[in-house]
């Protein structure tokens, strides 16, 4: 196994992805295979959070972007649902100091309204106070799930054409794109999803329309330092073509 120093000197620091977004999974495997309940899995992943973020800023990332709770997890067993909610908006309290001295600003993105009463506070709280932070934005997609974000933007902007504020034909891409949770991040450039699966889930699909996708069996709790810098270290091997022709991007 490489150390991190010998990982990060194999970053490019001059090719670092500006917006780099995670599928956080494999919070109960993780917790199954020690024997241990599912919550002690999710309470680990807030460590893999912490040091997630703070790698973010280290590397000069400008969003990080996090898919913490998806719509379809309300489905998940009550009790679950309960504990998640309750470590979030405890860890969203706790963090909120070293956020602070780190230049670090929290964007909620999703369906906020469901979360319940004590954490909405605690993050909303957390929102509030470090609006006016400057470096690394930390995305927390929570009640989020991209068809919910697109159906919103829809409705939205059908509302608007309805009222006469916006012309049908004036809706383009980037309108829509100012309509859905997400205005005014950059798409992401890498997508990381740990825990071994290789699907989606609801995440982002308006915005990963050109993302690079890169997958890793380590399960998010033992997501460190060191698996991040292998993911943008793979990123940085890829030539990203837009469509175009490998020679028409090397003459750019
Ligand atoms: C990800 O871990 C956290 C959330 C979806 C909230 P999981 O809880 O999905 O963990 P696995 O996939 O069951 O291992
Ligand atoms: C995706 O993980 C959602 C989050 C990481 C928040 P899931 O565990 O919910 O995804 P599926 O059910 O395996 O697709
Ligand atoms: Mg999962």
């Amino acid at each position: 196994m490489q150390d991190l120093d010998a990982l990060i000197r194999q970053i490019d620091s001059s090719r670092i992805p500006r917006h780099v977004a995670i599928i956080m999974d494999g919070n109960g495997r993780w917790a199954n295979l020690k024997g241990l309940p599912r919550s002690a899995g999710h309470a680990e992943g807030v460590s893999a959070v912490h040091r997630a973020t703070e790698f973010s800023s280290d590397m000069g990332i400008r969003f990080l972007t996090l898919y913490a709770f998806s719509t379809e997890n309300w489905n998940r067993p009550q009790q679950e649902v309960d504990t998640l909610m309750h470590l979030i908006g405890w860890a969203i309290e706790r963090e909120l100091p070293e956020l602070l001295r780190n230049n670090v600003r929290i964007r909620l993105i999703g369906d906020i309204d469901r979360i319940p009463d004590d954490a909405r506070r605690r993050l909303l709280d957390a929102e509030k106070a470090t609006e006016h932070c400057t470096g690394l934005t930390l995305g927390m997609c929570l009640s989020y799930s991209a068809r919910w974000e697109i159906t919103e933007a829809a409705r939205r902007l059908a509302s608007k054409a309805q009222k006469g504020e916006i012309a049908p034909e004036d809706i383009s891409e980037s309108v829509f794109d100012s309509h859905l949770a997400t205005a005014g991040i950059p798409d992401p450039d890498l997508l990381i999803r740990t825990g071994g699966e290789h699907r989606i889930s609801n995440f982002l699909l308006w915005q990963i329309a050109y993302s690079e996708l890169y997958f890793t069996p380590v399960l998010w709790p033992d997501f460190d330092k060191e698996a991040y810098a292998r993911a943008i270290i793979d990123f940085q091997s890829r030539e990203r073509r837009f469509g175009m022709t490998s020679a028409q991007v090397q003459n750019k």
